[in-house]
């Protein structure tokens, strides 16, 4: 049974922060952003956009009602959430009103939850044909105020519908993983923002990456040359390319996947890192950016996780796919509200002030469809 991505969909918050104004801020030459990170610009999230609104935002873009009856398992990937025990899978089943008969869990393992979300709704869709699982990957990156993390923050969320003879994507039969305990990015439970140690962690990205994709190839006999195209997670666009950079052996080979490559970044250099969703706004990116992809074609995907657990799995196009897209993505992008350094250091890391009974106080309005409109009592009340 062929089982994979029908549909696809995006929500980023409504301002974005020119990183040559950060660069400028922070007495940084611009192109160590624009050249070195390959990024130029990063969404930031209002304190009444988190996790739970992005994700619903990007859900209800795809869902139609008859996709809301038969989807029975909501998966959220993350590594933001906004609570310990309930999962952000739940708040979202219930503004978008999916059917109640069914599971809704959050998924964490730093990037790579969403991954493993996908994994789990194709095995669930393999038991249960006829059913529908919704997969989010939803994240605010914030490492803070002049931290070495801050050029690769960012806030999105991406939505798939996963489902038997999917109309954009299927996803093939050969995920192969590796886990090792180590700690390059983490968030103890008393930090607001993530520890990392930034080298570390691009090196073990990429030693991850190039011990996987041995593995990969004997399992599987594959080889760089069988793709059309590679989606990568992407903390920042130059990690990516890197990762690319150190599997393609083959001139041709690294000429052709890199051409892919800058088709699938195009909507990460203005977005940012977006954690869990990075890879899949990556092949969001390439499906919506590339002319040179057709029905068959294979991509290779490698998905990594601090932590660590990463994956590389492929998946092949289907007939039509375009026709699941949105060609317009990049001019709603370009809409979006730019900030000054003084709004962002205001917006983005403004706190919610609570009151003695655990009620916000002076939270600023949000007209967005999906909202934090209220905590109260310690309770996420937001807009349907
Ligand atoms: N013009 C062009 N390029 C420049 C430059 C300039 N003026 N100044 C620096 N650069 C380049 C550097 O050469 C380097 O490129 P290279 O790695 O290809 O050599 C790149 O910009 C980054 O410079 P670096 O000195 O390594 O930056 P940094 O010490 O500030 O750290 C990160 C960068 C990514 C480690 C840091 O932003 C971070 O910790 N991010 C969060 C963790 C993360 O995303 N990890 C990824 C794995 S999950």
């Amino acid at each position: 049974m062929n089982i994979g991505i029908d549909k696809i969909g995006f929500a980023a918050p409504d301002f974005v922060l020119d990183l040559a104004d950060l660069a400028l801020a922070r007495n940084i030459d611009p192109n160590k952003y624009k050249i070195g990170l390959l990024q130029s610009e990063m969404a930031v999230a209002p304190v009444t956009q988190d996790i739970v609104s992005l994700g619903a935002q990007a859900a209800a873009a795809i869902l139609t009602e008859e996709d809301k009856q038969t989807i029975d398992m909501v998966i959220v990937g993350t590594e933001s959430s906004v609570d310990q025990s309930k999962a952000a899978a739940v708040s979202i089943h219930g503004l978008l009103g999916i059917q109640p008969f069914a599971r809704s869990i959050e998924m964490k393992e730093a990037c790579y939850g969403a991954t493993a979300g996908l994994s789990l709704a194709k095995s669930h869709i393999a038991q249960f044909p006829d059913s529908k699982v919704l997969v989010i990957a939803s994240d605010i990156a914030k490492y803070g105020l002049e931290s070495g993390g801050e050029p690769t923050q960012g806030a999105g969320a991406v939505a798939m519908l996963v489902t038997a003879n999917p109309r954009i994507m299927v996803l093939n039969n050969d995920n192969v993983c590796q886990t090792r305990d180590i700690y390059d990015f983490w968030r103890p439970n008393y930090d607001k923002y993530p520890r990392v140690d930034g080298r570390f962690s691009t090196i073990q990205y990429t030693d991850c990456l190039t011990t996987t994709f041995d593995y990969y190839q004997k399992k599987t006999g594959q080889s760089l040359e069988d793709f059309a195209a590679m989606c990568l997670h992407i903390p920042f666009s130059k990690q990516g390319l890197k990762g690319l950079q150190a599997i393609a052996k083959n001139e041709e080979t690294l000429n052709r996947l890199t051409e892919r490559f800058q088709e699938a970044i195009v909507y990460n250099k203005v977005v940012g890192n977006i954690y869990t969703g990075s890879i899949f706004l990556s092949l969001l990116s390439l499906l919506e950016n590339s002319r040179a992809l057709e029905a068959g074609d294979q991509i290779l995907f490698y998905s990594y996780g601090s932590g660590a657990v990463c994956e590389i799995f492929s998946g092949s196009l289907v007939e039509g796919y375009q026709k699941q897209l949105d060609q317009n993505r990049l001019e709603s992008l370009n809409q979006r509200t730019k900030i000054s350094m003084e709004e962002y250091e205001q917006i983005f890391f403004q706190e919610i002030n609570l009151d003695e009974t655990g009620t916000s106080v002076d939270l600023p309005e949000d007209p967005k469809p999906f909202a934090l409109i209220q905590v109260d009592k310690h309770k996420r009340i937001y807009r349907k």
